[in-house]
């Protein structure tokens, strides 16, 4: 164990009350992605408290064009890769594409995230028929983060990835989504690609924490996927709500800390970074 990890995994783990707890402290949440034990290792030593295995890993380690082939297999494998190279941050599975349609396949693929992957929460996109799924995990003792607004696994309805939320009518749908979502018996939210105002009106009407992504600086935390923070885009146009930190932190652990710090201290995401 390098000594950085070993100060890490001195501290306590991150659980799912402590999670509320930042919130009510105001505390925020530094996610990140990773899909393997290396990056994990290098998370939890520059102190991220949430870490993603997303479905991301479709487009960014198997270089597909959505993250709709993404299998169970796949995320339960790359899991437990990123389970054994940490011990203190939350880890958070997500559920692939139609693995949670129904109640009884999302505790299949749950419970594989969980036993097998070694997570200790999973994430699952949209509200709507999808809270029978969320709520019948929830009251089987199987933590939730549930993810609104731009839901990628959605790509093909919506035609592409755009900001979600910015007329009337759907930002109402969004903050009673939330609600239900929360009330179905989440834990956590992801709020992607929202514009800042809605995502902050969200955040204060919440009792369970908001992670943002390009939900501007309202929300109770902040995740980017690793590759993204990293300037690796595979040729891809940056969002606006992505910081290359390599590039202002010289090296990788540099770039981790410095993402860490700039969430922590609230100078990113700031309004440039949010959408209207
Ligand atoms: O799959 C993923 O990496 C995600 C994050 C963008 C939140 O869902």
């Amino acid at each position: 164990m390098y000594a950085d990890n070993a100060k890490a995994a001195a501290r306590a783990p991150l659980t799912v009350p402590r999670l509320r707890q930042m919130k009510a402290d105001r505390e925020r949440i530094a996610a990140l992605t990773a899909y393997d034990a290396s990056f994990a290792r290098a998370l939890e030593a520059a102190g991220v408290d949430l870490v993603l295995v997303g479905d991301s890993l479709g487009m960014v380690v198997q270089g597909k064009a959505s993250t709709i082939p993404v299998t169970v297999d796949e995320i339960v494998y790359h899991t437990a890769c990123v389970a054994a190279g940490m011990q203190t941050p939350l880890l958070v599975a997500d559920m692939p594409f139609q693995s949670y349609a129904t109640p009884d396949r999302a505790l299949d693929a749950a419970a594989r995230m969980l036993a097998e992957g070694g997570a200790s929460m999973v994430k699952l996109e949209g509200a709507g028929a999808l809270l029978d799924s969320i709520r019948f995990l929830s009251e089987r003792d199987i933590p939730v983060c549930a993810h609104l607004g731009l839901t990628p696994q959605s790509v093909l309805r919506l035609g592409g990835y755009k900001v979600q939320g910015r007329e009337a009518a759907a930002a109402e749908r969004l903050r009673a989504d939330a609600r239900a979502v929360q009330d179905a018996g989440a834990d956590l939210l992801v709020l992607e690609c929202v514009p800042s105002a809605l995502a902050a009106q969200v955040t204060d009407e919440l009792a369970i924490p908001t992670i943002g992504i390009g939900a501007g600086p309202g929300c109770d935390g902040q995740i980017l996927v690793l590759h993204d923070m990293l300037g690796i885009n595979s040729g891809h146009r940056r969002p606006r709500f992505v910081r290359d930190f390599l590039a202002d932190g010289g090296s990788i652990a540099g770039a981790l800390e410095a993402y860490v710090r700039a969430v922590k201290s609230g100078e990113f995401p700031t309004a440039e970074h949010g959408y209207q």
